[in-house]
């Protein structure tokens, strides 16, 4: 077998993988959704549903990951014995090139938005126009597909280089960066006038506005934000060595990134209120409502675009991992195979995005199934694949591999005894499988009926 890469530093490991789970979930999904769906209240589920069902999974992956120390695909019928589980690392590759192939839409509009400042374009107009911009740049054929390949094109640059002087290095710049940067701008927007109103919107719980909905929302938002069930976090752990604290690098990676979705909110919301905007925007939120907030700040449009920056970095450090596993799959670990298979995989995620692309613009009036090409790839990913995957990977872990394996491996490392070792293993075993099966009742609609059934 060829020889694998490994991280250089333990602390280059955390960064790169709270570099995979910091992304688009964390900075746009988290805030816009926690704001409307019971701000404090959301962000309490949110947490519980982290520490209870996340925090499992991602150890779940770490253990088969560093245990196997191969690619996702190799790794899981090795651990069987049995080629046929080799499935779950199959889905996973399969997920993450159709995620890469419309998340790097999203990746593409903010590097339409960092040009559009630098040129000036986003300088002192009114509010209705900020929304009328944002249509114009979605829909423009041409310019998203190309920023889209610009976005693509970095992540292959990068990941091409490898492990150390790829993915690592860029995340040990990319990551503290974020990190202090977004301290910056919170301090920023926490001193406007009327910025508490923002932080209560966000963080005061009221627990009458939770609804189904954002409780599911805030269970699928605790995997999608952590990047699990796609067997990247097993991809990342494949490079470990044995003696990395499992628990304590999950722990941290859970922590920095609840303190960037934090941070994110705390960065946005204070503005929106202060300037007597609509924080209840959802998804065009960052993209049509913070340029006109950042406007009315001296020095506005150079915070926007520090903002877009980082965010920018949060984007392609998932995308790094997204294109990772399925490279380590794809060559077999070879190295000598990495740079070709890169590049032939990145263009053809490419490819595949194009239809996502033009989802807003010339195809906005195909669609399949009811949605639109972008809407369909989101679904079938966040809805069905990921789900889906987790469920096989909690059902990997606790019942294929011996629990001696897996507690030595955890142990190996750490000091950590058995009595957390039990609670990990039921959580893994019993809790998460059945939320993930509430999840599968809710995308089929039977979950609300069951409710109705109990009222
Ligand atoms: N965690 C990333 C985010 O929140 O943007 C998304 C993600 C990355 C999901 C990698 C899954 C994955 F395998």
């Amino acid at each position: 077998m060829s020889q694998q890469e490994q991280w250089k530093s333990k602390i280059g490991f955390i960064l790169a993988t709270a570099g995979s789970a910091i992304g688009l979930g964390a900075i746009w999904k988290f805030p816009y959704v926690a704001g409307t769906g019971g701000g404090g209240a959301f962000f309490f589920l949110f947490l519980a549903f982290t520490l209870i069902l996340g925090m499992p999974l991602l150890l779940g992956e770490f253990i088969i990951g560093r245990k196997g120390q191969s690619n996702p695909i190799n790794t899981y019928s090795k651990l069987a014995s049995n080629p046929k589980w080799s499935i779950i690392g199959k889905i996973g590759v399969f997920t993450s090139f159709i995620l890469l192939s419309f998340y790097s839409v999203v990746g593409g509009w903010i590097i339409l938005y960092i040009v559009q400042i630098v040129a000036g374009g986003l300088n002192g107009l009114d509010e209705g126009r900020y929304m009328q911009l944002f249509e114009e740049i979605i829909s423009n054929p041409f310019a998203t597909l190309i920023a889209q390949f610009v976005f693509i094109l970095i992540s292959i640059l990068v990941v091409s280089k490898g492990i150390q002087k790829g993915i690592e290095l860029a995340s040990k710049i990319m990551m503290p960066a974020l990190l202090i940067l977004f301290i910056g701008l919170v301090i920023r927007s926490l001193s406007l006038d009327g910025a508490m109103e923002g932080v209560k919107f966000l963080l005061v719980p009221d627990f009458t506005k939770l609804t189904s909905e954002s409780i599911l929302f805030a269970l699928g938002q605790s995997f999608f934000t952590l990047s699990l069930g796609v067997s990247v976090m097993v991809t990342y752990a494949s490079y470990l060595p044995r003696t990395q604290n499992l628990p304590q690098s999950a722990i941290s990676i859970i922590i920095l990134n609840t303190i960037i979705a934090l941070l994110a909110g705390l960065a946005i919301f204070p503005g929106v209120f202060s300037f007597d905007l609509e924080p209840n925007a959802g998804p065009v939120l960052i993209f049509a409502v913070l340029p006109a907030v950042f406007n009315q700040m001296p020095f506005g449009m150079f915070f926007f675009l520090a903002f877009l920056i980082l965010f920018l970095f949060a984007a392609l450090t998932s995308a790094f991992s997204m294109i990772e596993i399925i490279v380590a799959s794809v060559t077999k670990n070879n190295p000598k195979k990495r740079k070709k298979s890169t590049w032939i995989i990145g263009i053809l995620i490419f490819i595949v995005g194009i239809p996502s692309c033009l989802s807003y613009g010339m195809l906005a009036d195909v669609q399949l199934f009811n949605r639109t090409f972008f809407d369909l790839m989101d679904f079938a990913v966040s809805n069905i694949l990921m789900p889906l995957g987790a469920l096989l990977i909690a059902i990997f872990v606790s019942q294929k591999v011996s629990k001696d394996v897996l507690f030595t491996e955890l142990k190996s490392g750490s000091n950590i005894g058995r009595g957390f070792f039990s609670i990990w293993y039921i959580l893994l075993k019993y809790v998460t499988p059945i939320a993930i099966i509430i999840v599968f009742l809710d995308v089929l609609g039977l979950f609300n009926w069951i409710i109705d059934v109990f009222k």
